[in-house]
């Protein structure tokens, strides 16, 4: 059987928690090893089932990855296979990340194509469309994209919509383009400036990072270079709505208060006291919450990726909250199993209304996708009673050691396998 956290509810969590370093700035910036011979070594690369099955796909494309204490060192000295295959890019969407990097370094590509998921169906068109901008020749053949260019020539490209993995996978290919390539309608995320960061490291020239117009000049090659990845911005949010849903009193450290600006705003109309300094924030739980409302958008939006968990918040807020996710078109999983535990949320479409109750009732529930996992993890904290809840291989995806943080913070919570 697959394992399970059961969790005893209603501790007040205290103390202080780390938080690790960003598996959605991690996994490009593993990616980015694939354009140089060099090797890139990552830190503070945290320890992630997605981490893991992005070194599969690197091993299989000729590279090796090392595991040194508390990071990873990722080196391609030569490209041996241009094939992702559809085992890994169906159990991780985000192996669409080699994609661009592929075709710069190597000339072509062959990238299984990702097909839905358990938050909506995903396209990769922009990514595709913009690799057609930029010289690339595109074909699908067998559910396989098949690129190829044999060197990549600058181009303007204006994404249709604000998509993070799609910036990346452009930024990638047009860091070894001839010329200078400009993004418009970029996505501005801190995992953006990061892949921006390292990539300027490797000796790529960029600028823009951060904004909605990226401009890239091309290099003719990139050299090896040793990062620290960004905080993740996800974790640190989680953990201060574990904070607040058990009326506790937590300093989460080592995140950037500014990737949370969004959040920490939402959090605080809801009534978690909260203070901030460089690199933490201090939340503590009132004894009321406050309904709010709540749209996802893109950074420095408040993020889809938050969202599941601070529904979990307002569940308990004392009114009615509407909560309208404009990113995805599915990523409202959580709600039938947060039902199970006492909620009372709606939905209709993007919008889920939800009705303050007292209290949860600890329960048997089943993750569908990793945030929704979170908040079934959140749901569980507070409840009264015992919550099991299974299949927790999606919250390994992206969260390092998180029972063992929430134990230390004194949850009482359990894998079993
Ligand atoms: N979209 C298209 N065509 C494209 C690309 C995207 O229609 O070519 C659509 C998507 O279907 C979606 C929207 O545009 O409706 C935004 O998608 P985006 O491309 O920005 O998402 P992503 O790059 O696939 C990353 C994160 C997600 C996070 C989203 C939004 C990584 C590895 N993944 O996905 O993280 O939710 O951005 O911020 O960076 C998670 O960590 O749980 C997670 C799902």
């Amino acid at each position: 059987m697959p394992a399970r956290l059961e969790i005893e509810g209603g501790v007040p969590l205290r103390g202080t928690v780390k938080v690790s370093a960003a598996k959605n700035a991690t996994l490009p910036a593993m990616a980015a090893a694939l354009l140089t011979a060099a090797p890139v070594t990552l830190g503070n690369a945290p320890d992630l089932a997605d981490v893991r099955t992005m070194t599969r796909l690197l091993e299989t494309l000729g590279g090796t990855v090392s595991r040194r204490p508390g990071g990873l060192s990722v080196q391609v000295a030569g490209v041996t296979s241009d094939l992702a295959p559809y085992e890994l890019v169906s159990t991780m969407r985000a192996s669409v990340l080699v994609l661009g990097p592929l075709v710069a370094r190597h000339g072509t590509a062959r990238v299984a194509l990702p097909g839905g998921c358990a938050i909506g169906p995903r396209p990769i068109d922009q990514h595709l469309k913009g690799l057609g901008k930029l010289g690339a020749e595109i074909a699908i053949e067998n559910g396989y994209v098949i690129a190829r260019a044999s060197r990549l020539k600058a181009a303007r490209i204006t994404t249709d919509l604000v998509t993070v993995t799609g910036t990346e996978n452009l930024m990638m290919a047009a860091v070894l383009a001839e010329g200078t390539t400009v993004i418009e309608n970029a996505a501005r995320e801190p995992e953006v400036v990061d892949l921006a960061t390292l990539l300027t490291a490797m000796g790529a020239r960029i600028q823009g990072a951060g904004t909605a117009r990226i401009e890239i000049e091309g290099v003719a090659e990139l050299r090896g270079a040793v990062h620290r990845v960004v905080p993740d911005r996800v974790e640190a949010g989680t953990l201060i709505v574990a904070a607040a849903i058990t009326r506790g009193d937590v300093t989460v450290t080592d995140l950037v208060p500014d990737h949370i600006s969004s959040v920490l705003a939402k959090l605080d109309e809801i009534g978690v006291v909260l203070e901030t300094g460089p690199t933490w924030v201090r939340a503590r739980g009132p004894e009321r919450l406050r309904p709010a409302d709540v749209t996802t958008s893109p950074f420095p939006g408040f993020p889809t990726d938050m969202q599941a968990q601070v529904m979990t918040l307002l569940g308990l807020a004392d009114g009615q909250s509407r909560v309208t996710e404009t990113i995805f078109e599915n990523r409202f999983m959580h709600v039938a199993e947060l039902a199970r535990m006492g909620a009372r949320i709606e939905t209709d479409g993007a919008i889920a209304v939800i009705r303050g109750v007292p209290c949860y009732q600890g329960a048997p529930v089943m993750a569908s996708d990793l945030r929704a996992s979170a908040a079934l993890v959140l749901a569980g904290l507070a409840a009264h009673g015992t919550t099991i809840v299974s299949r927790v291989y999606h919250l390994d995806r992206g969260y390092e050691r998180l029972e063992a943080k929430l134990g230390g913070l004194g949850a009482r919570i359990e894998r079993r396998a």
